[in-house]
């Protein structure tokens, strides 16, 4: 598996399997699927409340868990110092691993300073080896930059061809924060895995246009995250690097971007501070009640 080094010299696996919104039954079965299928990179998330099958599939799956790269996420709900010390404390506890590989803060509302500072503080203790953010903008990245003492090793942001993320990735580059791609096939829109340009180079290469699109991620340094409950899909969505696009080829892709999001796109009607209560005002889930 290719790997990168991220900017505190951890490695990172190239590629990642996602698992949001799986249930833990599928959860277990897919992260089994992966592991076996060569995935090295899991990533989950308090929110998605599978964190457990990923524990469970972890350890069936009889790979050492230091050849397992896990990430997992925590939600707004639990940033604040002392919160997400709980939250960081009860996440190892569902995983069932001493450490967590990479942890994000999922999201860029509440006391998201406090929670980073926690975060920072599980690496002195060994719980946590490295440390990012999620869909955090640039005012939030340099908020961080300002006020905490690691800078980010990750943004984990949406980025597909048809949004790209230009700006943010200056930034992001400057500081040698690495992004790992969510919604890496644009959560298998039709109209994304029927683009032309696409289905040519798939033609060509002899390859999916998921494919394309993966290896399109890989040669422009992003970390994919493409999620499947397939089988055939888990398995072939590895099967990326034995073929290069061109540096044109990369360049048409390049050119497919709108700056469409679709994570965004059901919140463009509302303002920064709505969105941000949508997090910050529903009770706390209860993260234990899962399988
Ligand atoms: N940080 C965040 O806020 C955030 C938000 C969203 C997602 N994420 C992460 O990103 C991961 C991926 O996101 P996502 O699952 O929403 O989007 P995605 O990976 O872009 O798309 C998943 C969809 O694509 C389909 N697909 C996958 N491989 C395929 C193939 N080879 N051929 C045809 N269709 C294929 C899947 O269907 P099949 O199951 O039928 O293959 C599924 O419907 C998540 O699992 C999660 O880890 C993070």
């Amino acid at each position: 598996m290719k790997t990168y080094m991220m900017n505190n010299g951890v490695e990172i696996p190239a590629i990642g399997f996602g698992v949001f919104m799986l249930t833990p039954d599928d959860c277990e079965r897919c992260v089994i699927e992966a592991l076996e299928s060569g995935y090295r990179l899991i990533d989950t998330a308090n929110a998605y409340m599978n964190e457990r099958a990923v524990g469970r599939a972890m350890k069936k799956s009889g790979i050492k868990r230091e050849e397992i790269f896990l990430t997992t996420k925590i939600m707004p709900c639990d940033f604040g110092y002392e919160k997400a010390k709980q939250a960081i404390n009860d996440t190892l506890a569902r995983l069932d691993t001493p450490y967590i590989d990479l942890l994000l803060l999922h999201i860029r509302f509440g006391d998201y300073i406090g929670a980073w500072k926690a975060l920072e503080d599980a690496v002195s203790e060994g719980k946590v080896k490295s440390i990012g953010i999620s869909n955090f903008e640039e005012k939030q990245v340099i908020d961080i930059l300002e006020n905490g003492r690691i800078v980010p090793q990750i943004d984990q942001i949406e980025c597909h061809p048809y949004f790209q993320e230009r700006t943010l990735r200056k930034l992001l580059d400057k500081y040698n924060i690495r992004v790992e791609s969510f919604y890496p096939v644009g959560h298998g829109d039709k109209k994304l895995l029927s683009e032309p340009a696409l289905v040519a180079l798939a033609e060509k290469y002899k390859k999916t246009v998921v494919q394309i699109i993966l290896r399109w991620h890989t040669q422009e340094g992003f970390i994919p995250l493409p999620k499947s409950s397939n089988p055939e899909h888990i398995k072939s969505n590895l099967e990326i690097f034995d073929f290069t696009l061109t540096e044109v080829e990369l360049e048409n892709i390049r050119a497919l971007d709108t700056d469409t999001s679709y994570f965004a796109s059901h919140l463009s009607a509302i303002t920064e501070e709505e969105h941000s209560r949508q997090y910050l005002d529903r009770p706390h889930p209860d993260y234990n009640a899962q399988k």
